[in-house]
């Protein structure tokens, strides 16, 4: 009898076998099955040859690899679909043995705490080749890990391609769903129909980009957030990255996916091997939300490192956009102070801090503080911070060098340039080349020097332009691999320390860095309208816990959108919480309310990092205008309810909270924020007061007396709320009252759901 393998997590079960012929035939990946199912069942049928295929010597007519579905493919034997393995010659690789165990550490980033692992090893003969599949299994988060590791154990072999993984499955009018952008507008979320021929979802810029996330979602037709077959598939890896969806002309699915094969190349001499990044699975029939449910979990529990997994992060104040470089070290004390006044917990010193670095054209590279804006150094700023109440964390931008900087006139030849050419600049900036040991060590050194003489419990590593002058082949990947030798030997020793990585917002958010650190700055773009998009989209494969999300200036800096500071809040709290506008430009209303919005944030830190995460497709959150998300921990349900631009007599919202207790009874209560005066302009007159808007004595009312926003508080049954609440009526024009629903463009409120005895339960 064929060997089968089943490996199944709490509601998946994941099935393959080996043929007569030695090839990987994969036979289902769907809801938990039995483990008597006949395996014979669920295999494509092979009962009648198809015209024009290629038959496999040896075995009986039908045997054809392009009419099967397979765990691994190669190029030359009849199969003509997206191969996973470019070599100089054909390959075909056959099963020669099993066993249950895991892979060895080889420098790329892993998930951890997998429930099983399993190895397959196969070779050809033919081309002096072993190769290893290796399967590991997330039970509760409902994943599968993949990776490939291919060994030359003959002559060399020049490789051209390798992917990490590969599964055809069956499909027909399937939907392909990725996330796409650029800077400031990461992540937008856009569904394809799965044509016939070849789609792919790739990066070339050498990191995973704000392009095109690595993660992919393919779902039958009609699936919704709560409904429907969905499968996912991510890539644990940072750089150039490539996931090929092809429908064949008997509409199997192939999803193929590891590092791009565009400026790929590896030679691998007799006995050595190459190690594929991994690529993480996961199926569920409960539409987008139950993938991104699992990755959610996956990526809290299996990702992050095991110190921060599940652990509260910090209420960051972060400078930057207050001040960009223009400051010292009295002025941040100040930012600290008022920052810490309206509850923040963790300052964060952004860029500017070392050598002559008054903006962006010097001085990466050098780790010397700069003595004018901290005559008495770095380390007596930090205590300072620490003295004022907060913990200290530091921004760092290691992977690059100004060509004005100390360290590039000592060592031109550290930065990453092309024989002949001029180098290219991004930022003003050379990218460091990672792949030397004594650029790794110089970074190494520095930054480890620089979190132990601060004492800092946060970095935030930036990288703000992406590779160019790379000409040999492959390099790009050696470069990833020197970058994540860097982050381990910094962070490994010193897992306490909070790593936050940016690239220029999210050019590199991917679950490569995650592994590293726990969180991301997910888009310098923290407008909350586009920030709708951006940590919507994302949170289709990274929960709330990764993403960044700062409270910041309106009008904002990239949109000169004007939004309520209710709502730059009510959109941040989805995420790891921060502030980074100028606190002296504070009015005290405004004071009062982020107090407030702090106060809710940390009371409920644990609901909105780590709750269950739903993005409501029905009810309000089906209108154009609007977006419902909702988090959800054992006893409490946070609900968010944005409107983008109003329309006029915007008036009868029904709220749809899913995944309720029927027959529990909640108190369903909006949480109370203010208007300010400022908002209505003109039409304070219909509020009763009669100043002039534009005049001294309002700018002076505006600054202390505010208005509370409606507060609705509701006693409903799970059931209702799965079928949607009527809401009070939105302000139309037609008078304010303290029952009215003051939204308007940009509006937003948060809703606390609890069950109203002990006995309730929400999930
Ligand atoms: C880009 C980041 O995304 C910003 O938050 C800020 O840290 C700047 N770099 C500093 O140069």
């Amino acid at each position: 009898m064929s060997e089968v393998f089943r490996l199944d997590t709490a509601h998946t079960s994941y099935w393959f076998r080996v043929t007569g012929q030695g090839h990987l035939e994969h036979l289902y990946y769907g809801p938990t099955l039995p483990a008597r199912q006949d395996p014979d069942a669920l295999a494509v049928k092979r009962t009648a040859p198809i015209g024009t295929s290629t038959n496999y010597p040896g075995a009986d007519p039908v045997y054809a690899l392009d009419n099967m579905c397979l765990e691994w493919s190669g190029a030359g034997r009849g199969d003509y679909r997206e191969t996973p393995i470019e070599t100089d010659t054909a390959t075909d690789f056959r099963y020669t043995g099993h066993e249950y165990a895991p892979a060895a550490p080889d420098g790329l980033p892993r998930p951890h705490g997998a429930s099983q692992s399993l190895r397959v090893e196969l070779a050809d003969d033919a081309v002096g080749a072993a190769l290893t599949l290796h399967y590991d299994v997330f039970y509760d988060a409902d994943v599968i890990a993949r990776h490939a590791v291919l060994s030359a154990t003959g002559g060399p072999i020049q490789v051209a391609k390798l992917l990490s993984a590969m599964v055809d499955l069956p499909g027909g009018d399937w939907t392909l769903t990725t996330l796409n952008g650029a800077w400031v507008k990461e992540a937008h979320r856009q569904a394809l129909p799965i044509g016939y021929g070849i789609q792919v979802n790739s990066s070339t810029t050498g990191s995973s980009s704000n392009r095109h996330n690595p993660g992919v979602m393919l779902a039958e037709p009609g699936a919704t957030e709560e409904h429907g077959r969905v499968y996912g598939c991510n890539l644990v890896y940072s750089g150039n990255h490539y996931t090929a969806v092809e429908r064949s002309g008997q509409d199997l699915i192939r999803v193929a996916c590891g590092i791009n094969p565009a400026g790929f190349g590896w030679t691998l001499a007799p006995g050595e091997s190459l190690a594929t990044p991994t690529v993480v699975l996961t199926f569920s029939d409960s539409g987008y939300g139950g993938a991104s449910a699992h990755f959610h979990d996956f990526a809290n529990d299996h990702i992050v490192p095991a110190y921060w997994a599940r652990r509260p992060r910090p209420v960051v104040y972060n400078n930057w956009e207050a001040t960009f470089f223009s400051f010292d070290a009295g002025k941040l004390l100040k930012l600290a102070k008022q920052a810490k006044a309206l509850g923040a917990e963790l300052f964060v010193l952004d860029d500017g801090w070392f050598g002559k670095r008054d903006d962006d054209t010097k001085g990466l590279g050098d780790y010397t503080v700069n003595p004018r804006k901290f005559p008495n150094g770095l380390g007596h700023f930090a205590a300072q911070v620490r003295k004022a109440g907060l913990d200290f964390g530091i921004w760092v931008e290691p992977e690059m060098a100004n060509p004005d900087s100390d360290l590039y006139r000592a060592h031109p030849d550290w930065a990453i340039t092309a024989p002949r050419r001029e180098p290219t600049l991004g930022r003003n900036q050379l990218v460091l080349d990672l792949t030397r040991a004594e650029v790794r060590d110089y970074i190494v050194a520095n930054v480890g020097a620089v979190i132990d003489e601060t004492g800092a419990a946060y970095v935030k590593w930036d990288y703000n332009r992406n590779l160019a002058d790379t000409d040999a082949p492959g390099f790009q990947h050696r470069y990833l691999l020197g970058l994540y030798d860097v982050l381990g030997r910094i962070f490994g020793p010193r897992p306490q320390v909070l790593l936050e990585s940016c690239s220029s917002g999210g050019n590199r958010f991917d679950l490569g860095m995650l592994c590293y650190g726990p969180q991301i700055w997910a888009s310098d773009d923290t407008d909350p309208v586009e920030r709708l998009e951006i940590q919507g989209g994302l949170s289709l494969f990274y929960p709330q816990s990764t993403m960044g999300a700062h409270v910041s200036e309106a009008p904002h800096q990239q949109t000169l959108r004007d939004t309520p500071l209710t709502t730059r809040f009510n959109v941040a709290a989805f995420g790891d919480l921060g502030y980074e506008l100028d606190l002296r430009m504070l009015s005290p209303v405004q004071r009062k309310e982020i107090k407030e919005q702090l106060a809710f944030y940390k009371e409920h830190r644990a609901t909105f990092q780590y709750g269950r995460f739903r993005r409501v497709d029905t009810g309000m959150g089906a209108k154009p205008n609007k977006a419902v998300w909702t988090v959800s921990a054992p006893g409490e349900v946070i609900v968010g309810v944005f409107q983008t631009l109003a329309t006029a007599a915007e008036g009868l919202d029904r709220l749809v909270v899913p995944g309720m207790d029927p027959a529990t009874e909640y108190r369903l209560r909006t949480r109370e924020q203010s208007v300010f005066l400022s908002r209505f302009g003109e039409l304070i007159k219909h509020i009763g007061i009669r100043l002039n808007p534009e005049g001294m004595a309002m700018t002076a009312v505006n600054k202390v007396y505010r208005l509370t926003d409606a507060v609705e508080d509701y006693r409903v049954f799970g059931a209702a709320l799965g079928n949607g609440v009527p809401l009070a009526n939105q302000f139309m024009g037609t008078g304010y009252n303290d029952r009215v629903r003051m939204l308007g463009d940009f509006g937003s409120n948060l809703y606390l759901i609890t069950p109203t005895a002990q006995t309730g339960s929400t999930s």
